[in-house]
C-alpha cells in the first residue's frame, strides 16, 4: 500500500498554542478491516467547533479526541478501495475523516454521505450544501425561528456560519447586522452580501452601535462567538427575543473559567429565549435545507467565499487562523 501524509494530535492546546498540538506523519495506508472504506481526501473543511474536541473535559457534546488519535475534519473525497457492502469506488463522498491525502472510516461512525455531484463546484458540499449551509439554516429558521421585518444580528458575521447565517436571514426579510473583526469583512458582508450594516467589534463600542443600528431591539441574535458581544447584544435584546447559540469563539481557547454574560438578567427583564443548538440535531432534516438553499443559489440570492489554502501540511496554521479571525468565509484545504 502506498504511504499518506497524516496529522496526529499529539498534545492537548493550552489556550490558543495550537501549533504544538499537531505533528505531521508519513504512515503506510494500512490493509482495510471489513466495515471499512479508504477515501482520497479532495478539500477538508477547517471548522472551528472542532476545537472543543481538543479539550479534555468530558461534558462536553462529544468526548475528547484521545492523545496520538488523527486530527479529524469533514471532508469531500472520492473512495479508492471499500470493504463495505454499501460503498464502492469512485463514489464522491462528505464524511468525518482524517487531515491527511487519504482518510480510513467506518461509514457508520463517519456520517458518510454519498454525493451524486449535481453542482460543479465541490466545495460547496462543504459549504452551503453541507454542514455550513444546514448550521445557518436551521440555526436561523428553527432555532431563532426569524421573520420577516424582524431585526437579526449575528456575530463572526464574516466567518463560513456567520455570513451563510446572515444572508438567509436577509433573504427572509430581515434587516440583518453583522459583526466582525476587520474592515474588510464589514465592508464584504454589506456591499456584497447584502447585510444592512456592520460592526467592528475590535474598533467600535458594540453596545452603543448595536442601540443606534437596531433602536427597535434585536429580536434574533445568532450567536457564534458568547463573551462580551452577548453581553452588548442582551442589553439590546427585543422583548420575546431569541439567542440561537451556536458557539463560542471567545471562550474556546480559555483555561480558566469565563466570566459573564453580565446582562443575563435581561433574559428575563424582556422574556427573551435562548437556545443551543447543533448543526447535528438538523442532519435528518438536510434534504429540506439543502433544497431551499438550490433555489436561492438558483436564484443568485445566496453565496459562499471560500478561503482556500492548497497542501496538508498548512492544515494546522489555517486551523489556527479561525481563532485569530484571519479567515474570511470558509476556510478549507485543497489537497
Ligand atoms: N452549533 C453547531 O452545530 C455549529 C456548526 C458549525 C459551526 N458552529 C460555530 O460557528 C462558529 C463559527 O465557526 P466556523 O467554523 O464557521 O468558523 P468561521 O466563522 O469561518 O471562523 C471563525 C471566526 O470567528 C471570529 N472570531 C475568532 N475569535 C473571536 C472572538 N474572540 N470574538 C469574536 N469573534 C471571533 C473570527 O473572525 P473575526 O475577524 O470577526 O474575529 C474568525 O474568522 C463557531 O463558534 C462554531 O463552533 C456551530
Amino acid at each position: 500500500m502506498a504511504d499518506r501524509t497524516i496529522w496526529r494530535f499529539n498534545k492537548r492546546p493550552e489556550g490558543s498554542n495550537l501549533d504544538s498540538s499537531f505533528a505531521l506523519a508519513n504512515e503506510e495506508i494500512p490493509a482495510l478491516n471489513q466495515g471499512e472504506i479508504l477515501i482520497r481526501n479532495h478539500y477538508i473543511g477547517m471548522d472551528a467547533g472542532t476545537r472543543n474536541w481538543l479539550k479534555a473535559r468530558e461534558d462536553g457534546f462529544a468526548p475528547p479526541l484521545p492523545l496520538g488519535a488523527a486530527m479529524v475534519g469533514i471532508l469531500i473525497g472520492t473512495i479508492e478501495a471499500s470493504e463495505h457492502p454499501d460503498y464502492h469506488a469512485g463514489q464522491l463522498v462528505r464524511a468525518w475523516g482524517q487531515w491527511s491525502n487519504y482518510s480510513i472510516v467506518i461509514p457508520e461512525e463517519a456520517t458518510v454521505h454519498v454525493l451524486n455531484q449535481d453542482i460543479d463546484d465541490i466545495r460547496h458540499y462543504l459549504g452551503l450544501l453541507g454542514p455550513t449551509g444546514l448550521t445557518a439554516f436551521f440555526g436561523v429558521t428553527d432555532v431563532g425561528k426569524a421573520k420577516k421585518g424582524e431585526t437579526f444580528v449575528v456575530s463572526a458575521a464574516g466567518g463560513a456560519t456567520g455570513s451563510v447565517a446572515g444572508q438567509i436571514a436577509r433573504i427572509i426579510g430581515c434587516k440583518t447586522i453583522g459583526i466582525a473583526g476587520t474592515q474588510e469583512k464589514l465592508d464584504w458582508i454589506v456591499s456584497d452580501l447584502g447585510f444592512d450594516h456592520g460592526i467592528n467589534y475590535k474598533t467600535e463600542n458594540v453596545e452603543d452601535q448595536l442601540r443606534k443600528t437596531c433602536p427597535e431591539g434585536i429580536d434574533v441574535y445568532f450567536d457564534n462567538v458568547a463573551g462580551p458581544i452577548l453581553d452588548a447584544v442582551l442589553a439590546n435584546i427585543a422583548v420575546h427575543g431569541r439567542v440561537a447559540l451556536s458557539g463560542m469563539m471567545e471562550n474556546y481557547n480559555k483555561e480558566e473559567p469565563v466570566p459573564g454574560p453580565y446582562q443575563f438578567d435581561m433574559l428575563l427583564m424582556r422574556r427573551a429565549t435562548i437556545t443551543g443548538f447543533l448543526s447535528r440535531d438538523f442532519f435528518p432534516r438536510m434534504e429540506e435545507s439543502d433544497t431551499q438553499i438550490r433555489t436561492w443559489i438558483d436564484q443568485n440570492l445566496i453565496s459562499m467565499r471560500f478561503d482556500e489554502t492548497e497542501g496538508i501540511e498548512n492544515a494546522p496554521t489555517v486551523y489556527k487562523n479561525l481563532f485569530e479571525g484571519k479567515n474570511i468565509g470558509k476556510s478549507i484545504i485543497k489537497i
